[in-house]
């Protein structure tokens, strides 16, 4: 066998996100990308914002003599200063850029914060549905991810979680805004989870950290706040990154950010630098990090340009969707953050619902893909014109779900 046992059964399982992708791709090429609905990838297609385009301009041209060189492995020191003062102001914390390492993507930042942390077979306690590759990220280090439902209008289920965490659990992982869900965790909860994992640790001798996922903080609707979980808890570590607020997915930058007050966070900060060099990203791309601490400087002096995209943009766009589901008969609740809204199956049987909705040339992805049979998700960050083309395909999908009740 050339390769692994395990890596194996990954391949064979992989995301279910990504064999729906490979599906919009096919039917793509046999009927025409226009004549195909694919909600499947939570690529943004809202452009960067031009004080993206502009700073990035201003760095080629300036072509700094360490442009593409190698540099410590927590990032670059302006990068890490800028990221710091940002998210302390957001995040009412007072963050310092020795508490910042800057990584490939949150994607990165969840490897080195699990990598730093995790004892073999130590848990990852995480609220179901959740991102998929949760799993395999703790598994990369040895972690097993233990799995927690949440209430039904998808909060946390705080005495559950509670109740879960046990003499192996290390790290209590949250996403808010949330995929798939779009839920925004309200601070009262984050501040009863802190506590929570206080008592717990308090009992089996060991602290708990709270990491907190949160690449779609700034993508929030309708005015709501997102809490900070620095300020809430401060055993807690965030991992965000740029892929969704600024569209830039491929360029794979974002930063892990440990709370001061943590404990260890010293030794957790120069652990996750190790870590970033250890798992061979070694360093967050450097023209980024240019680009993105300039960015950030240039914010603070432009207060008219904010460094993100369009957040109405994707709001339009979930309420043209919500609208039309709607009328046609769908059970959800509205996202309140995020690109993603995550229905109900209107039948028995998921997957012979997928198969309806494919019927039609949309693309979507069961909920069994993010650990929540009977639902399916739609990642609405698509052009306005897929969603309105999409709408009558959906609301004969449930039609004909109706006649196998
Ligand atoms: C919840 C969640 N966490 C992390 C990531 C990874 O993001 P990045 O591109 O920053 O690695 C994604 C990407 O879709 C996500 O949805």
């Amino acid at each position: 066998m050339a390769i692994s046992a395990k890596m194996r059964e990954f391949v064979a399982n992989g995301s279910m996100i990504r064999k729906m992708f490979e599906e919009g791709a096919r039917l793509k090429a046999l009927y025409g990308a226009d004549k195909v609905f694919d909600f499947s990838l939570g690529n943004p297609n809202v452009s960067p914002p031009d004080i993206f385009k502009r700073t990035l301009k201003a760095v080629v041209d300036a072509d700094e003599p360490d442009l593409h060189s190698y540099m410590p492995n927590a990032g670059l020191p302006a990068a890490r200063a800028a990221i710091a003062a940002r998210l302390g102001t957001e995040q009412r914390v007072d963050v310092r850029a020795e508490n910042i390492v800057v990584t490939c993507g949150a994607a990165g930042a969840l490897n080195i914060v699990f990598k730093a942390l995790l004892e073999p077979g130590d848990e990852v306690l995480v609220s179901a549905p959740y991102f998929v590759e949760y799993g395999f990220i703790a598994d990369n280090h040895g972690g097993k991810l233990k799995i927690v439902a949440s209430k039904p209008d998808f909060s946390l289920d705080l005495a559950a979680l509670e109740s879960a965490m046990g003499p192996k659990t290390k790290i209590v992982l949250i996403n808010t805004p949330n995929n798939p869900t779009g839920k925004i965790y309200p601070e009262n909860d984050l501040l009863a989870l802190a506590e929570a994992m206080k008592r717990k640790g308090a009992r089996y001798g060991r602290s708990l950290y709270l990491v907190s996922d949160e690449p779609y903080r700034k993508l929030a609707y309708d005015g709501a706040k997102v809490a900070s979980p620095l300020a809430s808890c401060p055993n807690s570590i965030v991992v965000s990154s740029y892929s969704k607020e600024l569209s830039l997915p491929g360029e794979r930058i974002g930063f892990a950010a440990v709370n001061p007050l943590a404990e260890g966070a010293g030794e957790i900060a120069a652990a996750l630098a190790l870590a970033n060099r250890i798992l061979g990203f070694v360093n967050a791309p450097s023209l980024m990090q240019k680009v993105i601490a300039l960015l950030i400087d240039q914010e603070g002096r432009d207060k008219g340009l904010p460094a993100c995209v369009d957040v109405s943009i994707y709001q339009r766009k979930r309420d043209m969707l919500a609208k039309g589901l709607k009328s046609a008969g769908y059970d959800f609740s509205l996202p309140e953050g995020a690109f993603y809204l995550f229905p109900k199956i209107p039948m028995a049987d998921d997957g012979t619902f997928i198969d309806l909705l494919k019927e039609e040339n949309i693309l979507v992805v069961p909920g069994s893909g993010f650990g929540v049979p009977g639902y399916f998700r739609i990642a609405y960050c698509v052009d306005d014109a897929t969603i309105a083309g999409a709408l009558p395909g959906f609301a004969r999908a449930i039609e004909k779900a109706a006649a196998f009740a």
